[in-house]
């Protein structure tokens, strides 16, 4: 019994690890899979254009914050609009998953 109960331990333990690194990995693809590469570049610091913002390194709240205004429409000042449409195909898990991740860069 005590054996059943170490292996449950173990098994969730490395449940959670592997979840962990899924939601990491995710960030990336996510950066690719959503496009946002068109408009900030591959490496989220090399924008198209000069006005577009560079999105690597930023804190991650601070990104997921704006995305989230961004895709409710609260945030529609400067090139906001530009972005807005592709914000209805990206969720919060996506937009927390991406935030993550740039801030890492
Ligand atoms: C069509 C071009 C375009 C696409 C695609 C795009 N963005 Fe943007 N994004 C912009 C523009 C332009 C702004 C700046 C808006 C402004 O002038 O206020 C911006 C702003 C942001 C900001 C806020 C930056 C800051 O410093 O306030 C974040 C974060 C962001 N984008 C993330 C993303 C993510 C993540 C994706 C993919 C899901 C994405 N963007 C897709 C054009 C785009």
């Amino acid at each position: 019994m005590k054996l059943k109960a170490t292996a449950l331990v173990a098994g969730a333990a490395l449940l959670s690890m592997g979840l962990v690194g899924t939601v990491a990995a995710d960030g990336a693809a996510l950066y690719k899979a959503k496009a946002c590469f068109t408009c900030h570049g591959a490496d989220a610091k090399t924008p198209i254009m000069p006005v577009y913002p560079k999105l690597a390194g930023q804190n991650a709240d601070y990104a997921y914050n704006q995305m989230m205004d961004i895709k409710s429409g609260k945030r529609a000042n400067g090139q906001s609009a530009a972005m807005k449409g592709i914000m209805a195909t990206v969720t919060e898990a996506d937009a927390r998953a991406i935030a993550d991740w740039l801030a890492t860069q």
